[in-house]
């Protein structure tokens, strides 16, 4: 990787990979794009930056010409909860934006990294240590783009040998920036309301277990995948990876060692439920740690820690 475009940098994974890529391989040799633009704050001050609708294939192609990119990240996602209330939205982001990369990188020769998710399992899924090569029959339609996903870029690898490497990432746990109309959001807000001093009503209910994971070792494994041998790499679209797997009661059990009058409820949102019980419980990502040599550092103690600490001087300043 030396020329890095990133299509969808202000989103949750985005805003975080973008600076951390930019202090790994320079600033100039990072371009942040997004569709919403002029980008914000240190996204555009950090490096230079584009405006892409990834569902336009020209706005990619121009700017993998224009600056000379080598890998590009399609992080554009309508995320689970959002994208089944606008199924035909989940699915031009999700696949459309995937297919004009994937022709992009095709015909540019550049390599491809495309998140999947645990929303690529459904209800037929072992849930349990779920293995990496199983039954993917997701429900949502959100699952239902990453399945296609997996495939089609698998497909471009064997058929016309396009660099297409992904990883199957568990629910995501940040500080920069909010995710939205995602399944596994309240593992993230339930830290804002603590830090705020607010009650917070959890969407799940209790014993909803769900692969989650802290963003530095999300932004890790792409590092981690994408400089891989490529020799080494028996699987591509997907790997499974997980770090930490919990429920509702376990978090605010974590969060109240360090606010012991926190107070979570129990405010059921049907469609977050039905989703997180199609969903698995916990991954076996040992493909990742054997072909890549993937191993997270958080756990839910380690995590909580450190997000408790940086919303506080976060949210002090505002
Ligand atoms: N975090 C995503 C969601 O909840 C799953 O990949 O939709």
């Amino acid at each position: 990787m030396k020329r890095i475009l990133i299509i969808g940098a202000s989103g949750q994974i985005g805003s975080e990979l973008t600076p951390y890529l930019r202090k790994i391989y320079g600033s100039d040799n990072v371009i942040a794009s997004d569709c919403s633009f002029p980008l914000k704050g240190a996204l555009s001050e950090g490096g230079p930056s584009c405006k892409i609708d990834a569902t336009n294939a020209r706005d990619v192609a121009d700017a993998v010409k224009k600056y000379d990119i080598d890998t590009i990240f399609n992080l554009a996602a309508i995320l689970s909860a959002k994208a089944e209330a606008n199924p035909m939205l989940g699915w031009n982001i999700g696949v459309g934006a995937l297919l004009n990369c994937l022709e992009v990188a095709r015909e540019y020769k550049t390599a491809l990294f495309t998140p999947s998710s645990i929303g690529a399992f459904g209800p037929e899924t072992p849930r349990l240590n779920t293995p990496q090569d199983t039954i993917q029959r997701p429900k949502t339609i959100y699952g239902v783009t990453k399945v296609t996903g997996e495939l089609i870029s698998d497909y471009y690898f064997q058929r016309f040998g396009v660099d297409t490497r992904s990883v199957r990432y568990p629910g995501i746990i940040s500080n920069v920036t909010l995710p939205g109309g995602g399944t596994t959001d309240y593992a993230v807000e339930i830290y804002y309301a603590a830090v705020k001093g607010e009650a917070f009503g959890c969407p799940l209910k209790a014993g909803t277990f769900l692969d989650m994971m802290y963003m530095p070792d999300a932004l890790d494994a792409v590092v981690q995948l994408m400089e891989a041998d490529p020799a080494k790499l028996k699987h591509r679209n997907a790997f499974n990876i997980a770090s930490m797997s919990f429920e509702p009661e376990m978090i605010y059990a974590e969060i109240k060692k360090h606010y012991p009058d926190f107070v979570m409820e129990y405010k059921k949102d049907e469609v977050r439920q039905q989703i997180a019980d199609s969903w698995p419980d916990s991954m076996d990502d040992s493909a990742a740690r054997e072909e890549w040599g993937w191993n997270p550092k958080y756990n839910l103690e380690s995590m909580t820690t450190d997000m408790i600490a940086v919303l506080k001087e976060k949210l002090s300043e505002k």
